[in-house]
């Protein structure tokens, strides 16, 4: 059983690779053989609308035909035993990388048939891991839950199985406030809410990479 952990952080070993790490250790725990992809060590750009992945006889078909860094990840990715895509909020969204990446994942897989839903040929778990500097209740007054379904509700139709999703909030920004312009946030609340919550949320990570491994088992 192989399970990948896409990263959508520029900041490999920051609060969205720290928790995706628990994730793959939860997985691990499990029997899970677990790898870890850094969608920022790659170069690559989100879907370009060449439509070769529709095209009826088409040598693409169901893949996407862009060749780039993402490409042999892609072809891992098809035979994934389950999926964690993990990426902190940027401007009330996922990452552009994180986007970019879930376009060329997704979209090949949508073959536009009336038969055929998806094109991913086996049904595979999956989790969203998403942090932010925004408190719950602040994510939910701005509407970053709803902003992020998209990738999730794909997720469900391509891979076949509804994904676990955990939200991360007020996470640090900074290893030191003192040293940028951060006057509004108070170093001393998030440094109280961190000691307190962090440890919590990676435990829930761990769970979740637990309970995917798991649902893959069953599956079988
Ligand atoms: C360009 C940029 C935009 C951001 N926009 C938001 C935002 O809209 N809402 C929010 O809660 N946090 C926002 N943040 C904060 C990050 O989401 C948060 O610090 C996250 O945990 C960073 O993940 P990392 O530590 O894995 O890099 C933003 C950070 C950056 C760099």
């Amino acid at each position: 059983m192989k399970i990948y952990f896409v990263n959508g952080s520029p900041r490999k070993k920051w609060n969205t690779g720290t928790v995706l790490k628990k994730a793959a250790e939860g997985a691990a725990s499990q029997g899970a053989e677990t790898e870890l992809v850094n969608l920022y060590d790659l170069k690559y750009k989100g879907c370009v609308s060449c439509f070769a992945c529709k095209m009826i006889g088409g040598k693409f078909h169901g893949k996407c035909a862009q060749k780039d860094d993402l490409t042999p990840i892609l072809e891992k990715l098809s035979a994934a035993d389950g999926i964690v895509f993990g990426t902190p909020i940027y401007f009330y969204n996922i990452t552009s990388g994180m986007q970019a990446f879930l376009e060329r994942f997704f979209f090949p897989y949508d073959l536009y048939s009336r038969e055929i839903v998806s094109g991913y040929t086996q049904k595979i778990p999956s989790g969203f891991i998403y942090t932010m500097n925004m408190s719950a209740e602040s994510m939910h007054k701005a509407g970053i839950d709803t902003n992020v379904k998209a990738g999730q509700l794909f997720a469900e139709e391509i891979l076949g199985m509804k994904p676990e999703v955990l939200y991360v909030n007020n996470t640090y920004q900074f290893s030191n406030y003192s040293k940028y312009e951060s006057s509004k946030f108070s170093e001393t609340e998030k440094a109280v809410y961190k000691q307190a919550q962090f440890p919590i949320d990676c435990q829930k990570a761990f769970e979740m990479g637990q309970k995917i491994a798991e649902k893959n088992l069953r599956e079988k």
